[in-house]
């Protein structure tokens, strides 16, 4: 396997706590629960004081409120922060294999928002505009070598768009990145999600209508798409999350051999999961077999689970279970347990309701306190998506493959810039990867001059329009025009010789 490391960063993170100064940290539940002198932790409770209910009897508790979870909890799972010097959810040690190529012919493709056919990667822009830009780029070198030196790198939700809505600003950077600007040229760009939960192509043909651009497979990454690596790892996986069957879709094109999903194993023994509700839709949908007879040899979470109660109880199941076979329960919970990976750390997501919702982060770290309730020791897992480094790394290859499409010049170019609305994952990401770092407004972040745990190293933006404009008046001078002028006379173009005038 690779083996990446997190001192690859430039800020090294904090050295994690070895297993056993970790378990000294935190007292077995049994000296815990002897140890607590009753009401020593008073807790802050809005409980009924004496005489407040009528028809009620007031039983006082008789142990602390304080809850139990922290003790449960993961030394890796909380958000990272570059103020503690750490960056990454995952152990040393920990491997997150990453596909070898970028190029991804069987997922490849570009949707436009018309379904009109014109080159990958290209605006459709008429042949006589491609001429004249052309000839323009002919007479500006140095202002082209630097907007073809410089990437773009999207975070999508809380910058371009909040779920299906488009945040304005998105449509126009997209127009100007693709050649609306005074060079006619295309500035390379590529789109890094932390969502999930449906095949590559999907999403990308609902953004392209969204926000009225093409976008192309080649230059998208969500949180799920390096673990397609994985499908060179393991054969038969349970994979985890979205809507319906739409995550075995996704690992079935990364070349699964065997999916599984939760449904399969309801369908098989519906008194896996007591509290479920199973539609005679879903039964035939499903694939259901003798799960005592296969061993399950990975757990992908590949998005939000849809139902936590069931979820939890198959991977709680498989965890515990003798090398993933449903039905037996290991006798050493460590040397017998199968792999659980996860395809980004959030917490917390951004969506239509006034407060953040709960994203894979919470579901994970419920699964990692059950696990040390039910077992003793702590899950060591996985987690992809940003700020991971195997995601930036990835993003490298894309970045470079793209520019090979757009540019016919496969490499990295030197100035990059994320532009991003969550701290604790595009900001934290970029800053330790060495990117250019823009923290916009129109997402989670909502606080003052910059982010304090991890602030963005390029500023702080009202929106993504912003932050695009102020990175090409840096690259490429201040008089840089964000419009093509059709009628343009190229043998009347001046002072095309410097980038930063
Ligand atoms: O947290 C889940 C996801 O919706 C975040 O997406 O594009 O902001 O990385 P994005
Ligand atoms: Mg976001």
């Amino acid at each position: 396997m690779p083996a990446f490391e997190d001192s690859d960063f430039i800020s090294p993170p904090l050295s994690p706590k070895s297993g056993a100064e970790q378990q000294q940290r935190i007292p077995s539940i049994s000296a815990r629960d002897t140890s607590l002198p009753v009401g020593s932790h008073g807790g802050n409770l809005p409980i009924p004081a004496d005489g407040h209910g009528r028809n009620a009897i007031e039983v006082p508790a008789t142990r602390s409120s304080i809850s139990d979870a922290e003790a449960y909890m993961h030394q890796l799972s909380l958000s990272p922060s570059m103020k503690d010097r750490r960056g990454s959810r995952n152990s040393f040690g920990a491997s997150l294999p990453i596909p070898r190529s970028k190029r991804q012919s069987r997922l490849s493709s570009v949707h436009y928002p018309d379904g009109h056919p014109v080159r990958p990667g290209m605006p459709p822009i008429q042949p006589t505009r491609e001429i004249l830009a052309a000839q323009v780029q002919d007479l500006s070198h140095e202002k082209v070598r630097a907007a073809k030196d410089m990437a773009f790198v999207f975070d999508i939700d809380g910058v371009l768009v909040h779920g299906d809505r488009l945040i304005p600003e998105g449509k126009r950077v997209l127009e100007i990145l693709n050649g609306d600007n005074e060079l006619g040229i295309k500035i390379p760009h590529i789109f890094l999600t932390n969502g999930s939960g449906k095949p590559e192509l999907a999403r990308v043909q609902q953004l392209s209508k969204i926000l009225h651009s093409p976008i192309s497979t080649d230059q998208f990454i969500q949180s799920h798409t390096p673990m397609r690596a994985l499908a060179e790892y393991y054969k038969t996986v349970l994979v985890v999350g979205g809507e319906g069957y739409r995550c075995r879709e996704v690992a079935e094109e990364y070349g699964f051999e065997d999916i599984i999903v939760p449904n399969d194993i309801v369908a098989w023994d519906p008194t896996i999961a007591p509290y479920r509700v199973f539609t005679e839709e879903e039964r035939a949908t499903s694939r259901p077999r003798d799960f005592t007879k296969c061993n399950i040899e990975a757990i992908l979470v590949f998005s939000d689970s849809r139902d936590y109660a069931t979820d939890m109880q198959i991977i709680m199941d498989l965890l515990r279970s003798e090398n993933g076979r449903l039905g037996t329960m290991a006798k050493d919970p460590v040397s017998q347990r199968i792999p659980i990976y996860f395809s980004q750390g959030d917490l917390l997501c951004p969506t239509e309701h006034p407060f953040p919702r709960m994203s894979q982060g919470a579901f994970r770290i419920g699964l990692e306190a059950m696990y040390k309730a039910l077992t003793g020791v702590d899950l060591e897992r996985v987690v992809y998506g940003k700020p991971e480094l195997a995601t930036y790394k990835y993003a490298d290859e894309v970045i470079a493959s793209w520019m090979e499409e757009i540019h016919n010049d496969e490499r990295l170019p030197k100035n990059i810039y994320m532009i991003g609305d969550n701290p604790a994952s595009d900001i934290i990401g970029g800053n330790m990867y060495g990117w250019n770092t823009c923290l916009v407004r129109t997402g989670v972040f909502q606080g003052g001059d910059n982010d304090e745990n991890n602030p963005a190293n390029f500023g702080v933006f009202k929106n993504v329009l912003e932050a695009v404009q102020a990175a090409c008046k840096k690259e490429l001078g201040d008089n840089f025009r964000f419009e093509f002028d059709e009628t343009i006379n190229p043998t009347q173009v001046k002072g095309g010789v410097s980038a930063i005038e």
